[in-house]
């Protein structure tokens, strides 16, 4: 209205205006695109709700959204901003900003921290995509169609007593991942990511939408809202903080790679904030979806790894056309699993690219079958090595199958120490100018970033590790 009011001067000159904004607004949305594919995943809608059970509720998860807010996107900007001063592969990067800063070449270990959690993750990552995989059938098939808790129940359990099942699906998934990377696609993924993360957020909203027909949504809400500290322990702690990582895709420079791709004009501050928010929103509303089944069915919180397993099928069995939703919700699951795994492995495959000389379809082929031969351990660790606890002499670790092992080891110690390294890079080693210029925020949110990386993160994430070994 404005517009049509001052005039046809005014007039092309907001057109031109929007014309830029658009242009500018593409390119920053296909990396808040890739970074969103890279971030949203089996974090936000498998594993946030069972930590979250596990640890308590409301007192785990305001941790975990201070951990992102206050630990998590500084240490976001950081990794966007050395991928786009680097212009680079992240140990490219770093070597370059290392050696055009005169630092120590030594710095590149950010990226080899990278490579070894990608490969550890992505092993177990994979199984669990195979486990919404074979879902995809059940719901199709109709199976849980009015199923009460017990026989859904029953129906996980029945999977995870099946090593032969648990491998096809996690040979299938770990295929996925790797077609793409081998043939190194991006853009199609960008678009895709586009229309189905959408539909993944609606389907969820269905299901709190169903949630709040059950009766329990209130007590849901309290549990995940209303914190209780008596329920907080010093390890609750640390696997909030480590998932902050794991969420949000950080210690691994996987957004230092994406990072790279960034144009100069882009804020870093504001696209990692928007892919912040988007992936923290997915968790709540996984969780708001998930508790009030939980409740209303007398099941457990603290169930473990196998919750959203055995409470949205519940769901999908009770509401109407729910095998129909229930299917269309674990294709998008695996979609949103898959993009994940895709930047899992892509850092693994640049490296060996890079370092090692090797074609992309030999690294990704190489990579690629280490990963899924490791997985093997994972499976088999949910039946027929579930009493193996290999490091159970250690009271940290009593009752840890390898499975929960690598899990442990890759969120809440390696992903952490990554981000720590790029804390201290970009706070103390690299020139403050150079950072300065990159962020280029207005001179007090720059000084509150720059304490923030300094000192804050690195002490709470050493204070952090130093509690809990002790
Ligand atoms: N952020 C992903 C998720 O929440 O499912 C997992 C992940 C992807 C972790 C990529 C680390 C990473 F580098």
């Amino acid at each position: 209205m404005s517009v049509s009011q001052s005039g046809s001067t005014t007039y092309t000159g907001a057109q031109e205006g929007a014309n830029a904004a658009r242009g500018l607004w593409s390119s920053r949305l296909a990396f808040i695109l890739a970074a969103t594919g890279s971030a949203v995943g089996l974090g936000n809608i498998w594993k946030f709700p069972y930590i979250t059970g596990e640890h308590g509720g409301g007192a785990f998860v305001l941790v975990y959204l201070l951990c992102i807010a206050v630990v998590g996107i500084p240490i976001m900007m950081g990794e966007v901003l050395i991928g786009r001063r680097g212009g680079r592969s992240p140990v490219n990067s770093i070597r370059l900003i290392a050696e055009r800063d005169k630092l120590n070449p030594m710095w590149r270990m950010i990226g080899a921290v990278g490579v070894l959690a990608g490969f550890l993750i992505l092993s177990f990552y994979s199984v669990i995509g195979g486990w919404a995989a074979s879902y995809v059938g059940t719901a199709a098939s109709g199976q849980l169609v009015g199923q009460s808790a017990d026989a859904i129940g029953a129906i996980f359990s029945g999977l995870l007593s099946d090593p032969l099942t648990l491998l096809m699906w996690h040979t299938v998934f770990m295929a996925l991942v790797m077609v793409v990377v081998a043939r190194g696609v991006r853009s199609g993924l960008e678009r895709a990511v586009s229309i189905l993360m959408p539909g993944l957020f609606v389907l969820l909203l269905m299901v709190v939408g169903y949630a709040m027909t059950t009766g329990e949504f209130g007590r849901a809400a309290a549990f995940l809202f209303q914190p209780d500290f008596s329920k907080l322990t010093t390890s609750g702690v640390l696997v909030a903080l480590g998932h902050a990582f794991f969420t949000l895709s950080l210690g691994m420079a996987v957004m230092m790679a994406y990072g790279s791709y960034l144009p100069k004009k882009v804020s870093i501050a504001k696209t990692s904030i928007t892919v912040s928010i988007i992936d923290t929103g997915v968790a709540l509303l996984a969780g708001l979806a998930i508790f009030p089944i939980v409740f209303a069915n007398g099941l457990e919180p603290g169930a473990g790894p196998g919750l959203i397993f055995q409470t949205l099928p519940l769901a999908f069995g009770q509401m109407p056309m729910g095998s129909l939703f229930g299917t269309l919700f674990f294709v998008l699951l695996i979609f949103a699993a898959w993009t994940s795994g895709i930047s899992l492995l892509e850092p693994i495959v640049e490296w060996l690219e890079e370092q090692k000389g090797m074609n992309r379809t030999v690294s990704t082929l190489g990579a690629g079958l280490v990963c899924w031969a490791l997985g093997i351990a994972s499976i088999l660790s949910l039946n027929l090595w579930s009493d193996f606890t290999p490091l159970g002499a250690f009271a940290m670790f009593e009752g840890k199958t390898i499975f929960d092992l690598l899990d442990f080891f890759t969120a809440n110690i390696l992903l952490p120490l990554g981000g720590l390294m790029v804390a201290v890079f970009v706070g103390w080693v690299m020139s403050s100018q150079a950072v300065k210029n990159e962020l280029s925020l207005s001179e007090p949110m720059f000084r509150l970033w720059y304490t923030t990386v300094r000192y804050f993160t690195p002490v709470a994430v050493a204070a952090v590790f130093i509690y809990n070994l002790l």
